[in-house]
């Protein structure tokens, strides 16, 4: 099977899919019978690009990593902006890597809403359309035959969403817990080992961990995100980021990391969905919490994240994911891209 691809962004996640699909092409011909083309790349600032006969990767990495526009590679009409080019591209599946506004989730709602309803299957790595938007774009790919998988949006690659589709069924997920940041999760562990809070700070960035301005991540805002894409996903949940009780780690200091340390525990700043017994309602927060060591989840150190699920079969089942970088995040996508390309999307049947 031939698979053409419209990537959305050309950032850190798509650059590193681009490099995945090219060191993949023979496992992808071998075991899944699949051979890949990109035809179409969109932009910010970098311009656009289509070639129905597929685009030149190589290329288009070597002109974005020397600040070059993409407009070289571009065969055809010229192309307005990002929603033209989900029109006029010829592609089976469209990538979405855009920028998040973590308070609005726009414009990618409208690139999925655009690429759906041309027919497209839609990966994204953003959660901006999944936490705003997740019922009526599920209820479009389902009405379109299509697929609709972001499974890099929590834990960037890790298999959380795939967890949950694949292996807890006919199970009652009452409480999801999880440490969904990496930058606030790094600043505690600093704190814990005596750095102050700016340098902590500086340091993350130093890493390539915090952004230019940490603010979405320090007051919570990132992890609200994801806590509502795993209430809604898993839980059957209808939440937006707003409605998470939401405290961030700015009031957190290296007294307080260090005597909950003494006393034999850590703060985390925890993510937690659960599920009322009585009313069956979800409700969500993220807030610094102590954690006794022997919570699975006060082990988790530096830029690791982990998520814990608390169902009537499986009681307590955690996932720990270290070590990410851009590349995870695009792994998260080619599983997506593999899963969609099998069927998986098609819930109802067996
Ligand atoms: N980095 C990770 O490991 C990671 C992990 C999980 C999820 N994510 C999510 O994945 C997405 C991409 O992350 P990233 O690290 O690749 O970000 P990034 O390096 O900032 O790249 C974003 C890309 O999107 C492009 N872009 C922005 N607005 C656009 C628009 N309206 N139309 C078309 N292209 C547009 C940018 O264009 P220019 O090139 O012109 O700036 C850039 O190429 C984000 O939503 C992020 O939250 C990232």
């Amino acid at each position: 099977m031939h698979i053409k691809l419209a990537l959305l962004g050309f950032g850190n996640v798509h650059r590193a899919l681009a490099r995945l699909l090219l060191r993949k092409t023979d496992v992808l011909r071998d075991e899944y019978n699949l051979t890949i083309s990109v035809t179409g790349i969109a932009t910010h600032s970098r311009g656009f690009a289509i070639d129905p006969a597929g685009l030149d990767l190589v290329r288009a990495l070597e002109l974005v990593e020397a600040g070059q526009k993409l407009d070289a590679l571009h065969q055809g009409e010229p192309v307005r902006d990002t929603l033209a080019l989900i029109a006029a591209c010829p592609a089976d599946l469209v990538m979405e890597a855009t920028w998040l506004d973590p308070r609005s989730g726009q414009p990618a709602i409208d690139y999925v809403r655009a690429a759906l309803q041309a027919g497209r299957h839609v990966v994204t790595a953003n959660k901006g359309p999944v936490a705003y938007a997740y019922r009526d774009l599920l209820a479009l790919a389902k009405a379109q035959d299509r697929g609709f998988f972001f499974e890099s949006t929590v834990m960037d690659g890790a298999p959380v969403l795939g967890i949950g589709r694949e292996a807890l069924l006919a199970t009652d997920v009452k409480r999801i817990r999880g440490i969904l940041n990496s930058t606030t999760n790094y600043v505690l562990t600093c704190l814990e080992r005596g750095i102050d809070f700016e340098d902590a700070i500086i340091q993350a960035q130093e890493i390539g961990v915090a952004e230019a301005d940490p603010a979405t991540d320090l007051e919570g805002w990132d992890s609200a995100v994801k806590i509502t894409v795993l209430a809604n996903v898993i839980m059957g949940a209808d939440l937006r980021p707003s409605d998470v009780d939401r405290t961030g780690i700015m009031a957190t200091s290296v007294q307080e990391a260090q005597a909950a340390v003494q006393a034999g525990e850590r703060i985390k700043l925890v993510c937690e969905a659960v599920r009322d017994d009585a009313t069956g309602m979800v409700r969500a927060s993220v807030r610094p919490m102590r954690l006794p060591f022997a919570d699975p989840l006060s082990q988790v150190q530096q830029t690791s994240s982990a998520v814990t699920f608390e169902t009537d079969t499986l009681h307590h089942l955690t996932l720990v994911e270290g070590d990410t970088d851009p590349t995870t995040t695009a792994y998260g996508m080619l599983v997506d891209m593999i899963n969609i390309l099998r069927g998986r999307y098609r819930y109802e049947s067996f």
